[in-house]
This record gives structure tokens, C-alpha cells and sequence, in this order.
């Protein structure tokens, strides 16, 4: 079902490939006017959007880098005067390794964007939606937000951060009209994906193998559920992590 966004102003974040992309496009279509904020000046996003007549402005910013994150809220605050929805969605994979041998700045740098980045966007977007008395926001976890994958440590504990970053803070907002959820999604054929397999075709096919449906996901199908925890069809929501994960948490 197409969950209608007309005239909403709806950020996210990690815009310019993969799931945000996706999402960005999805609430472009449903009406949106969707904030594209991503460290990566790549304008494929916004050209996709204006050519399907969606209408989209594109702010680059580096979401761990705070003054960059105000400036961005700034921007959005100035031109809009109010933010809907976001999508916290911007994240990186990071190396993988043992955590004994593991370095400390690659430690820092995954957590420092997946989930303090994560936060240092919710605060600014907490700060508007509890002035206007409604929002919502989704956060992109990871089905590595629900349970352990062995040399991951940095990027499983980031993610099992941001679901306990929604959870917490949907607690506290939810008195004031706002929810906060989370997605978990499990292998999506994205160019984070594509790094991880070097796209090679027997890589994929083993990945595929390892989610219950037996293929990999499409970031269009996060996106479908990102729609619906934002929109009002979602509206006694709050606090879930939602995985969208082909099975992959109910082995
Ligand atoms: N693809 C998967 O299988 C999968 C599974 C579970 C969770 N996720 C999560 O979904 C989110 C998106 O993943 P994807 O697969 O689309 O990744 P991707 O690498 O394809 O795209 C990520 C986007 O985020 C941007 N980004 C990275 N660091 C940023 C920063 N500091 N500030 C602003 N933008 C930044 C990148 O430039 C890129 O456009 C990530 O948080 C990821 O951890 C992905």
C-alpha cells in the first residue's frame, strides 16, 4: 500500500546509495520533500528524484561530524521551518577482524558514525519535533542490532546501540507525539553488499544461501517498511526494532 507523504518534509540520511536511496526515492513518490543528506556529493539521488518529478534538496554532511550535523538542521530549520520524518539511515560496515587484534581509531570510526552519528542527528531532530509536538523518526539497525555475528564486534555493538538508542528514546518521547522505531535488515543487495561479495557471483549466491527465502533482500523492500513505520498507519508503533531480514532472526 502507498502510504501518502504530501508535502511532508522528511530527512534522510546516508541518501545518495543503497537503502537510503531507496527510501529517499520511495518518499519522493509518495510526495515527500525529502531533505538528501550524505557525506558523498553524489547528485545520482536528487537527478532520480527531480526526473521522476519528485521534489528533493540535497545537503552534504557528515553525520559524526557535529557542527556539520547543526549546520545541516540549520539548513532544514531556515528553508522549512519544521521536519516531519527522518530516516537516520547512514551507516558504514567497517573492517572485520578479531577483537583482540582489533584497531582502536577503525573501532572509533564505526561506532563514532553508525551510532553516534545516529545520535548526534537525533538530538537535533528531538529538539524539533518536541517543539512542534508531533514526528517520527526510524533508524536504520541491522539484523547485527538483534544478534551476535563473529568478527563484527564494532559494527554488531554500533548496531545493537542504535536499537537501544529507539528504544530508550521512544520512551521518552512518546507523551509528546513522537515515535521512534528502528529497521533490521538482512542482506541487501546494496554497494555495501557488493564491497563485501566483490561481486562475485558464488559470493552472492552463498549470502543468499544464508537467508531463509534463499535470496538476498532489495533495498526497496527496507524502504517499503521504513514508509510505513513513519506514516500514521503506523501510529501506536513505537520502541520496535523491525526486522526486515527474509527470516533471517527466526533461525
Ligand atoms: N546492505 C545491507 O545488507 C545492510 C544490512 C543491515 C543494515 N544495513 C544498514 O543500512 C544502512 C545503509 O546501508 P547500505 O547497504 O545502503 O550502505 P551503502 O554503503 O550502500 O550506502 C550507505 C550510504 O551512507 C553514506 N554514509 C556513510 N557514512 C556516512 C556519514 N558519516 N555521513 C553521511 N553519510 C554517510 C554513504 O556515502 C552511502 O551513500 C547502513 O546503516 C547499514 O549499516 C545494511
Amino acid at each position: 500500500m502507498q502510504h501518502s507523504f504530501k508535502d511532508r518534509v522528511v530527512l534522510v540520511t546516508g541518501s545518495a546509495f543503497g537503502i537510503g536511496r531507496a527510501s529517499a526515492l520511495a518518499f519522493a513518490k509518495a510526495g515527500a520533500h525529502v531533505i538528501l543528506a550524505d557525506r558523498d556529493a553524489d547528485t545520482g539521488t536528487l537527478y532520480m528524484i527531480q526526473e521522476a518529478g519528485g521534489v528533493a534538496t540535497q545537503i552534504p554532511c557528515d553525520i559524526a561530524d557535529r557542527e556539520a550535523v547543526s549546520g545541516l538542521f540549520f539548513n532544514i530549520l531556515k528553508t522549512h521551518g519544521r521536519l516531519d520524518h527522518a530516516f537516520n539511515n547512514a551507516g558504514i560496515e567497517g573492517l572485520q577482524g578479531l577483537t583482540h587484534e582489533y584497531p582502536e581509531e577503525e573501532f572509533d570510526r564505526v561506532i563514532g558514525i553508525n551510532l553516534k552519528g545516529t545520535w548526534n542527528c537525533m538530538q537535533q531532530e528531538l529538539t524539533i519535533m518536541s517543539k512542534q509536538g508531533y514526528g517520527s523518526i526510524v533508524n536504520n539497525s541491522s539484523v547485527a542490532g538483534l544478534v551476535g555475528f563473529a568478527n563484527a564486534a564494532a559494527y554488531v555493538t554500533s548496531k545493537h546501540g542504535v536499537v537501544g538508542l529507539t528504544k530508550a528514546t521512544a520512551l521518552e518521547y512518546a507523551l509528546q507525539g513522537i515515535r521512534v522505531n528502528a529497521v533490521c535488515p538482512g542482506i541487501i543487495k546494496t554497494p555495501m553488499i557488493d564491497r563485501a561479495t566483490g561481486k562475485q557471483k558464488e559470493v552472492e549466491q552463498h549470502y543468499a544461501e544464508m537467508e531463509p527465502v534463499g535470496r538476498l533482500g532489495q533495498p526497496e523492500e527496507v524502504a517499503q517498511a521504513v514508509l510505513w513505520l513513519c506514516s500514521e498507519a503506523a501510529s501506536f508503533v513505537t520502541g520496535q526494532a523491525l526486522a526486515v531480514d527474509g527470516g533471517w532472526v527466526a533461525k
